[in-house]
């Protein structure tokens, strides 16, 4: 099932989110982006555990995707695809623009983004600790 997170799934949401950012709960206030109007937080659950998630920023006609992980036990069942396709429809016809950043080396999110239609539009030099970031992006008409 996928759905908008709750207070009660901070925890598993920051469990996760620790597998991207050492210090994921400090950098990512979940529980102010739970209720400042403009952010979306939305899990997936599987048997009563959330085997992933994906928060992101939404203004206007533009989302930008702050963070996506999943559970390594869950991989490659679906699990972002359905979480950004979700994400992507909550964002309406309105929607027009979608970015991210993601690490150079991580092919596997950079597949799953390019599946998605999203391009390599810049690279941020030394955006991480230990590597650059391209900037994606994905317009639509
Ligand atoms: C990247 C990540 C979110 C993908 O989650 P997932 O649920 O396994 O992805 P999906 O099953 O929906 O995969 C969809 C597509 O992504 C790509 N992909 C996913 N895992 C891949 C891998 N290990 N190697 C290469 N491509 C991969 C493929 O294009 C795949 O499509 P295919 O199955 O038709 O080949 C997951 O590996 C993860 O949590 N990684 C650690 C956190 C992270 O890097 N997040 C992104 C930060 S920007």
């Amino acid at each position: 099932m996928i759905r908008e997170a709750t207070v009660m799934d901070i925890p598993r949401i920051n469990e996760l989110g620790e597998l991207l950012h050492e210090n994921f709960s400090n950098l990512f206030k979940i529980n102010e982006m739970l209720n400042d109007g403009y952010s979306k937080v939305i899990v997936y659950e599987k048997e009563d555990l959330i085997v992933g998630f994906i928060s992101a920023t939404l203004f206007y006609d533009t989302c930008d995707i702050l963070s996506l992980v999943v559970d390594p036990n869950y991989r490659n069942k679906m699990v972002a695809s359905n979480l950004i396709t979700y994400l992507i429809s909550e964002g309406g016809e309105n929607l027009k623009l979608v970015t991210l950043e993601v690490a150079t080396h991580n092919i596997p999110a950079i597949n799953l983004y390019e599946k998605f239609g999203f391009e390599i539009v810049h690279t941020r030099e030394k955006y991480y600790k230990d590597d650059d970031a391209y900037l994606m992006a994905r317009k639509s008409e």
